[in-house]
């Protein structure tokens, strides 16, 4: 199965380019930034990834960002998950980034995106990964402060992917966002959210009927609503899941009660994909193997996995062509 897991060509979905940041490169752009953690060594830090909801990881996530100052931070952060990708066999991505959580610190928005950009087009280069770039907005911050932000960015949309929606997700439903989803929708760009992660399974309908959404970032929630289910099924609309950052984030308590495989058996299009894998404990190989090993994955299941990614992506169809 390891060789299997290590060959299977993989697509992913819903991964936060902040949350690639590994506790040695934070540490190293700490020091060349001359900044002062308060962790002193990996070790420490990593002792740290102790989550009981999303807003506690959401609350050193944003601690993490801090050391991203300058354009190559940005490239190195970026390359250093390809670097990772390359190696799992992990053929395409798209990806997240927050600039939110790097304007507030007056960084500007062109360096975050030329550094990330200049990354994802090495990658495509020199190890034939192809990418999406999708801009997230921090709910809690609110809409006014998301339609700023989408503004100021109009300059630059023409390299941008399309637009999602992040962070703490309970008091901040979907149906707050209408205005920024449309326009967004009006600019063009396609649209993800974040829901039904730990919020209920109305916030997935008010995604997918008030927003417009493609694809829901999470949504295992769904389960909670029979005719949600139902929808899902039918329309194939995806949901991108993220098995080891729900169990570390105790949407389920473990990997054991995760419900991915019962949706996929549903008929649900359902992908693998591993959020924030600097702190979740695992990029996408990892994800595989935890199915596998704690839920009995066969290797049909996996194959379905990865082929319901390509389905899920933005990849035109000659790509997708080429990847079934
Ligand atoms: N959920 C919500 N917001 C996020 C996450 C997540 O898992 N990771 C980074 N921002
Ligand atoms: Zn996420």
């Amino acid at each position: 199965m390891d060789d299997f897991i290590a060959g299977l060509p993989k697509l992913e979905l819903h991964l936060h380019l902040e949350g690639t940041l590994e506790p040695a490169l934070m540490l190293h752009l700490a020091e060349r930034n001359g900044l002062t953690l308060p962790w002193a060594d990996a070790a420490t830090l990593t002792a740290a990834y102790q989550f009981d909801c999303l807003q506690s990881f959401l609350d050193l996530y944003y601690q993490g960002c801090n050391v991203l100052r300058q354009e190559q931070d940005f490239f190195d952060l970026t390359w250093a998950y390809l670097e990772r990708c390359a190696s799992e066999q992990v053929v395409h991505v798209e990806v997240f980034f927050d600039p939110q959580a790097h304007t507030s610190r007056g960084i500007p928005f062109e360096t975050v995106l030329a550094g990330i950009e200049a990354a994802l087009q090495q990658g495509e280069r020199d190890l034939g990964i192809s990418f999406r770039l999708i801009m997230s907005f921090l709910r809690h911050l609110g809409e006014d402060a998301a339609l700023t932000a989408l503004a100021r960015t109009e300059p630059w949309l023409d390299r941008i992917h399309g637009i999602g929606l992040d962070s703490s997700e309970l008091g901040y439903p979907p149906e707050q966002f209408i205005r920024l989803f449309a326009r967004a929708k009006a600019l063009g760009l396609p649209l993800v959210a974040h829901a039904g992660e730990e919020g209920p399974a109305d916030y997935i309908w008010q995604a997918i009927r008030q927003l417009g959404v493609r694809r829901i970032d999470h949504g295992v929630r769904c389960s909670e609503d029979p005719d949600l289910l139902h929808f899902l099924a039918d329309t194939r609309l995806p949901l991108t899941v993220c098995p080891l950052s729900n169990v570390r984030l105790r949407v389920f308590p473990t990997m054991a009660d995760h419900t991915v495989l019962t949706l996929l058996e549903q008929g649900l299009c359902v992908t693998i994909n591993s959020d924030d894998p600097a702190y979740f404990g695992g990029y996408m190989a990892a994800n595989m193997h935890a199915l596998v090993a704690e839920l009995g994955a066969s290797r049909e299941q996996l194959c379905r996995l990865s082929l319901n990614a390509v389905e899920a992506s933005w990849l035109n169809l000659e790509a997708k062509a080429r990847l079934t």
